[in-house]
């Protein structure tokens, strides 16, 4: 279970940068031409919300049951990564994604709703890159 559960994590991450970049991609052309805010938008935005909302239920899985998580081995540059640093970005980078989302929701301007996602999405996007333990940096990590 375990192994299926770090390849499903692993694999689902193009996924989730696909759909956050076609978002913000979306968000901020159409924030900044103000256009109009579609159906198609709101599901746009609804599928890369619920992209990171899986990755948060597996990492959660697998931060119970990772050989990688280890509190007392902090001053080990691996374990000290997957122990705090990836979960404490990923989840601020999720909180934000959601809080763009619902306010985007709540929002009755299109602008306003456009420019909520571009925001914030945007900066989810950015921690989740800087988070993700890409093959450089050696953290026993691969790409799919
Ligand atoms: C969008 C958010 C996230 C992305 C894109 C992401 C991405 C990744 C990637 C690419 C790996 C490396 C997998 C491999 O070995 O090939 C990984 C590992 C891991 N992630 Fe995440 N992650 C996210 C959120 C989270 C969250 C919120 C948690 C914890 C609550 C978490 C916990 C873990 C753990 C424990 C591992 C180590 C698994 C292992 O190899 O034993 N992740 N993550």
């Amino acid at each position: 279970m375990y192994t299926g559960l770090v390849h499903a994590h692993s694999g689902l991450r193009w996924l989730a940068l696909l759909l956050l970049l076609a978002s913000v991609g979306v968000a901020i052309s159409k924030w900044q031409g103000r256009s109009g805010y579609t159906d198609r938008n709101r599901k746009l935005y609804l599928f890369t919300l619920i992209s990171v909302h899986l990755q948060l239920v597996i990492g959660l899985l697998l931060y119970f049951i990772s050989p990688k998580v280890d509190l007392s081995l902090m001053s080990e540059k691996l374990y000290r990564f997957y122990s705090v640093e990836h979960i404490t970005g990923m989840l601020i980078a999720i909180v934000l994604i959601t809080i763009g989302y619902s306010r985007s929701k709540r929002a009755t301007d299109n602008v306003t709703k456009q420019r909520l996602v571009g925001i914030f999405y945007g900066l989810g996007l950015l921690l989740i890159l800087a988070f993700i333990p890409w093959p450089f940096r050696n953290l026993g990590a691969g790409l799919f």
